[in-house]
C-alpha cells in the first residue's frame, strides 16, 4: 500500500497551509448534530498551529449541492471548529463543492484552492476516494503531505490488507449490498466467518453472488409494515407471513453472532443489523455493537449507520478503531488505490 509522506516531516513554520479535511457532517436545523469528523481534523489543525504556521486555510465539502447553495453552508461547521480551536490564523473556506470544478477535477479550481498557499495537507481519508480538486488535483500544485487523520485510518485500516489474527470476523449489514459487494468477496474470502444481516441478508439469501457461504438470520423480528411502531413477532428468516418485513436479526440469530464475533481475534463491521433508530429493532445492532465492544483483540468499525451505533451505545472508546470513513473505507478494503491517497509523494 502507497503511504503518503506525513505532515510531522513538512517544515510549516511561517507557511500559509491548505488543509483538506473531511467536515462533512449531519445538519440538523441549520446546527452540528455530529462533530465526530470535526474532532477527528483537531491532531492536525493543533499540530500545524504549534508548530507555527502562519496561516490555516481548512477545505472541505458539506453535502452534495449543485453549486452555491446556503443549505450547504460551512457556517455552523466553522462556529463548531472555532468553539474547539480559537486561533486567528485559523479559517475554514466556503463549501468546495460550491465550486462546480470541484467535482470535476477542474484543474483551476485546483489553482484557485492553491493560490496564496505553500503546502497542502489532506487529512480528509473519508474523501479519499474522490478524486476532485480539493483532494487530488491541488496535490499536483502545491506539496503534498498526509494529515495525522489519513495516516491512522490508512495504518488502521490497511492491517486488513494483510495478515490478520484469527478467528477473522466479517460483519456486514445495511441495505445496500451492491456498494459492499466488493469488501464482501475480497475481505470475506480471507475472513473465517461473514455474518450479514439487514437488509443486505434478504438480498444474498434470494441470489448469492459471493463465492462462498455467509452466515445469514435463521430468524428476524417481522413487522406487519414498516412503522417504527408496526406489530411485530419473531419469525423464521425464511417462512416470514405474507407481505411482512425483516426489520431486525431474530433472538436466535443474535446468539450465534455474538458467540463468533465474541470468539473472535479480529473483526470488521460496516452496517446495522435492523433498523436501529427504531428501539423495537435496535436489538440486533446493539447485540453485535456489544459483543464487538467485549473482543479482546483488534475491532474496527466503519461506515456511518454503524458508527452512529457504537456511539449512541458509549460503546466506542471499547472499539480500537472507529473510521471517519464510509465508502473511503470499503475502497480501501476492497485493495483500491485511494486518489487523494495516491496524490502525495511517498516518505
Ligand atoms: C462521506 O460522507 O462519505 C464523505 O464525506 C464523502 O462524501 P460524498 O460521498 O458526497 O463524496
Amino acid at each position: 500500500m502507497h503511504r503518503p509522506r506525513s505532515v510531522r516531516e513538512a517544515d510549516v513554520a511561517g507557511r500559509r497551509v491548505l488543509v483538506r479535511a473531511d467536515l462533512n457532517v449531519p445538519l440538523e436545523d441549520g446546527e452540528v448534530a455530529d462533530d465526530t469528523r470535526i474532532r477527528a481534523s483537531l491532531p492536525t489543525l493543533r499540530l500545524l498551529l504549534d508548530r507555527e504556521a502562519a496561516h490555516v486555510a481548512v477545505c472541505s465539502h458539506l453535502g452534495r449541492p449543485k453549486g452555491p447553495d446556503p443549505t450547504f453552508a460551512m457556517a455552523p461547521v466553522a462556529a463548531r471548529l472555532r468553539e474547539l480551536v480559537d486561533d486567528d490564523r485559523l479559517a475554514v473556506l466556503e463549501n468546495a463543492r460550491f465550486d462546480p470544478g470541484e467535482t470535476t477535477n477542474d484543474p483551476e479550481s485546483a489553482k484557485r484552492l492553491a493560490e496564496g498557499m505553500h503546502l497542502f495537507v489532506n487529512d480528509a481519508f473519508g474523501s479519499a476516494h474522490r478524486a476532485h480538486a480539493s483532494t487530488e488535483g491541488v496535490a499536483h500544485i502545491l506539496p503534498a503531505y498526509a494529515g495525522l487523520l489519513l495516516e491512522q485510518e490508512l495504518e488502521m485500516l490497511g492491517r486488513f490488507l494483510g495478515d490478520v489474527e484469527r478467528p477473522f470476523v466479517l460483519v456486514a449489514g445495511g441495505a445496500k449490498v451492491d456498494d459492499k459487494l466488493g469488501v464482501l468477496v475480497k475481505l470475506g474470502q480471507r475472513a473465517d466467518s461473514v455474518l450479514v444481516g439487514g437488509k443486505m441478508a434478504e438480498q444474498l439469501r434470494d441470489e448469492n453472488p459471493l463465492p462462498y457461504e455467509a452466515e445469514l438470520p435463521t430468524d428476524v423480528i417481522a413487522a406487519a409494515t414498516f412503522d417504527e411502531d408496526a406489530e411485530n413477532r419473531v419469525a423464521p428468516y425464511d417462512e416470514l407471513p405474507d407481505g411482512w418485513l425483516g426489520l431486525d436479526i431474530g433472538p436466535q440469530t443474535r446468539e450465534r453472532f455474538e458467540g463468533l464475533i465474541r470468539a473472535a481475534s479480529t473483526v470488521f463491521w460496516n452496517g446495522p443489523m435492523g433498523v436501529f433508530e427504531w428501539p423495537r429493532f435496535a436489538e440486533g445492532t446493539k447485540a453485535v455493537a456489544q459483543a464487538l465492544a467485549d473482543v479482546d483483540g483488534f475491532t474496527v468499525v466503519g461506515g456511518g449507520d454503524s458508527v452512529r451505533a457504537v456511539q449512541e451505545l458509549g460503546l466506542a472508546d471499547r472499539i480500537s478503531w472507529v473510521s471517519t470513513g464510509g465508502g473511503a473505507s470499503l475502497e480501501l478494503l476492497e485493495g483500491k488505490e485511494l486518489p487523494g491517497v495516491a496524490a502525495i509523494p511517498p516518505s
